[in-house]
């Protein structure tokens, strides 16, 4: 009964003990919300999401790299120079979603994650469009039948960790898994294959 109580309660205390990396949201609770939370010196302000989609405009690989580099009164790694690109560019996908996604060691549901199509069309279908480098392309059975003899999770997976030259996330470290997930299963979903995750 204790241990079933226990379990029931662990999905709510996420501690990502085995990443060294730290998530989105802790870099931000930490460093970024010192000038980013009151819009200090023309900081984009966290929750503003006109500010920062008018500046994602530019790509968050772009946004990331400025804040890596640092830009005007942003300083190079948010004054912090012992954060890692990946807790950047995790950071910077936590605020450019107003904390709603794009947090690499979180699995969000939220409605506000971008979905399959749109991570899609934003990123896979670059390469997966044409079947550039050998990816399996879009709507072709016969390319994605062989992949898919043990169902969708370990596309999943690999998806997320990088396949030969597959980029982990498509090169875009700030998708979240749920995000890949969504993206995975609607490419699945195009070949008219049976998308069967749990
Ligand atoms: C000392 C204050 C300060 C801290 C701390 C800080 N920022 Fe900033 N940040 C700014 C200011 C000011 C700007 C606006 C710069 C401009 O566009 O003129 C900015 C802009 C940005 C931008 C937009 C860059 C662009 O190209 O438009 C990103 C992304 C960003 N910050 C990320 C971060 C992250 C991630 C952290 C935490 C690791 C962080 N910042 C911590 C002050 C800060
Ligand atoms: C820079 C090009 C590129 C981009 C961008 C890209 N892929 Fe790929 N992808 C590939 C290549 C090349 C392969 C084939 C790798 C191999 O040999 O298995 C592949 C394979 C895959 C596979 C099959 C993996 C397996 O285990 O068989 C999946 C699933 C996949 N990609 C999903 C995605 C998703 C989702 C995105 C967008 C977030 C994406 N890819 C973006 C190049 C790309």
């Amino acid at each position: 009964m204790g241990l079933l109580a226990a379990l029931a309660v662990l999905p709510l205390c996420i501690t990502p003990a085995l990443a060294s990396d730290r998530s989105g949201k802790e870099v931000v609770d930490t460093v970024c919300a010192a000038c980013h939370l009151s819009g200090k010196d023309g900081a984009p302000k966290i929750d503003d999401r006109a500010a920062w989609s008018q500046r994602a405009s530019k790509g968050l690989d772009k946004l990331t790299q400025n804040a890596i580099t640092g830009v005007r009164n942003m300083p190079a790694h948010g004054g912090q120079a012992a954060l890692s690109d990946v807790e950047m560019s995790r950071a910077v996908g936590y605020m450019v979603s107003a904390g709603h996604s794009a947090d690499t060691n979180k699995v969000y549901s939220s409605s506000k994650s971008r979905s399959g199509d749109q991570v899609v069309q934003e990123r896979c279908q670059e390469c997966h469009a044409t079947g550039k480098n050998g990816a399996p392309k879009l709507g072709d059975m016969n390319d994605w039948k062989p992949r898919l003899k043990n169902g969708v999770d370990p596309l999943i997976k690999s998806a997320i960790n990088g396949h030969n030259s597959m980029p982990a996330r498509g090169g875009l470290a700030n998708l979240s898994d749920a995000e890949m997930k969504a993206a995975v299963e609607f490419m699945v979903s195009k070949t008219g294959g049976h998308v069967g995750t749990k």
